[in-house]
């Protein structure tokens, strides 16, 4: 555990909840102005903080992204709020498997710093209606399947921001488009963060670690990794020169004559405006998005 100044101490001691079953060394704020106070007092002392923003249901992937900050950060703040505003109707938001006190445990093991897990009520009071979009970027590949998906995303990231003015934030390249949505933003709205891109966690037969991944039945576990493995194909056939539509009509036929029901999009994009590219570029990045029974995966990678 690392040394904590005898002031912080005080404070984080006057704000930890004991609740049943969780720790009592980790410090978990449930209010707005408590991490505003916290962050005050390291201010004072000159220390960084890192921001490491998640949904809970917390696998290999989110720590890798914890543990970077931890390793650049003095400070290091997670969040735990499966945001409602990111949710289409017809979504998992209800049934969405965060399991807040085996994350707390999983947290407290890392030695973070500060858990912030609010209320949706405290994120969203009533009457809160001010939404960021990012037109264009936010409406390509996945915004288009998930139209107010960004916006949900980048409202919630930016109050995050607002609220703990961290100097670096971490972000998984599993979810690429929005990496590259909140650098944006950030860049317009001129936030003084760092974006630390991270990269994707995986399981050993290539499957990219997802907390949603256990709503695949045994069989669709077992098919699911095709996805990764055609993604890695259409590079190799890129690669060779082979006409791009065709090589990525031929992917999604395989796809689907091996078990995923829909394709929603596989597409070579430019990998800073996403725009899809005609032809091949170094700058590119190949990513999909696609249906395996009632579980949708996305998954991307870079060319280089
Ligand atoms: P969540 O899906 O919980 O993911 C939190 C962070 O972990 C994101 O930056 C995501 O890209 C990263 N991540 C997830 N799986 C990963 C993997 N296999 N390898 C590397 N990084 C991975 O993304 C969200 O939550 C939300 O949209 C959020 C940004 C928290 C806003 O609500």
């Amino acid at each position: 555990m690392r040394m904590r100044l005898k002031q912080e101490l005080f404070l984080q001691a006057s704000i930890t909840m004991l609740e049943n079953d969780i720790p009592s060394t980790i410090t978990i704020v449930r209010t707005i102005s408590d991490v505003k106070n916290i962050l005050k007092l390291w201010r004072n002392d000159n220390l960084n903080v890192g921001l490491v923003p998640t949904m809970g249901a917390l696998h290999e992937g989110h720590f890798s992204l914890i543990k970077k900050s931890l390793s650049l950060s003095d400070r290091t703040i997670v969040t735990l709020f499966v945001n409602p505003k990111q949710f289409g109707r017809n979504e998992d938001f209800d049934k969405y498997p965060a399991n807040e006190l085996s994350d707390i445990k999983a947290l407290e093991n890392l030695s973070v710093d500060i858990i912030f897990a609010p209320s949706t009520e405290e994120m969203y009071p009533s009457g809160n209606i001010t939404n960021i979009s990012l037109p264009d970027i936010g409406d390509l590949l996945e915004g288009e399947f998930r139209p107010d998906f960004f916006t949900g995303v980048a409202t919630i990231v930016c109050k995050l921001f607002m609220i703990a003015s961290p100097d670096l934030a971490f972000f998984g390249e599993k979810d690429y488009q929005q990496l590259i949505i909140i650098e944006k933003m950030a860049q317009d709205l001129n936030i003084p963060v760092e974006i630390v891109g991270c990269p994707i966690i995986r399981s050993k037969d290539g499957l990219a670690l997802s907390s949603r991944n256990v709503y695949l039945s045994d069989n669709e576990r077992l098919v699911a990794p095709l996805l990764y493995k055609v993604l890695n194909e259409i590079l190799d056939n890129v690669r060779n020169g082979e006409q791009l539509i065709k090589i990525l009509n031929n992917a999604k036929i395989k796809l689907l004559d091996s078990g995923f029901t829909k394709i929603d999009y596989l597409k070579i994009c430019d990998d800073k405006n996403l725009k899809e590219l005609g032809n091949f570029s170094p700058n590119a990045r190949i990513l999909g998005a696609a249906w395996l029974g009632n579980t949708r995966l996305i998954d991307n990678i870079g060319v280089n």
